[in-house]
């Protein structure tokens, strides 16, 4: 049985609030590799970003999203570029069902405004550089999920149910606290 429920999905599309909620129904662990990989770089993702370069944080997050992969029966939420790089698809799919969280480009871009973390969004023109990402992307999110998940202008309770829904017939859930 596949062991971990993985999110995947654009930036601002809810990952970490959805997976800590949905690792609270669970019962399970939860990990979001953007957080392992300032936990175990002791700097921020901005930071990183600025003194070593993207490619130096993708390597690092191929190293955290492998160590994640080992884990069993837990929540991973994956940064958004996370499934550029084949590796962490593979390591990710072996050991666990992932799930992708599709956001419209408004949704993102009000989950973001205010906040300064996003490297790749600090551009000119953001809302620019957000559509023409999301749309190079939107291909790899689909192909690499075993379950699509839309969660524009939905609420969280109403995306957990869908995803509850996706493992009706599947012992998942099997830990969930009654309420
Ligand atoms: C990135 C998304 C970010 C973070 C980094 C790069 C991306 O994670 O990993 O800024 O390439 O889309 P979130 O999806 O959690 O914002």
């Amino acid at each position: 049985m596949k062991q971990n429920i993985v999110l995947i999905g654009f930036m601002g599309s809810g990952k970490t609030t959805i997976g800590k909620d949905l690792a609270i129904l669970k019962n399970c662990c939860f990990y979001d590799s953007d957080h392992e990989l300032e936990k175990k770089l002791k700097t921020t993702i901005p930071e990183i970003f600025t003194s070593k370069g993207e490619a130096f944080f993708r390597e690092e997050e191929v190293k955290v999203i492998e160590e994640l992969s080992r884990i069993n029966g837990c929540v991973i939420a994956t940064g958004g570029g996370a499934i550029l790089d084949k590796r962490n698809i593979e390591a990710l799919r072996a050991n666990g069902t992932l799930i992708y969280l599709k956001a419209n480009y408004e949704h993102v871009y009000q989950n973001i405004q205010g906040k300064n973390d996003r490297p790749l969004l600090n551009t000119k023109d953001p809302l620019k550089t957000l559509k023409k990402l999301m749309k190079s992307r939107e291909n790899i999110y689909e192909e690499a999920c075993d379950y699509k998940v839309d969660v524009s202008n939905r609420s969280i309770p109403e995306i957990i149910n869908n995803i509850k829904e996706l493992f009706k017939y599947n012992d998942i859930f099997e830990n969930e606290t009654k309420s």
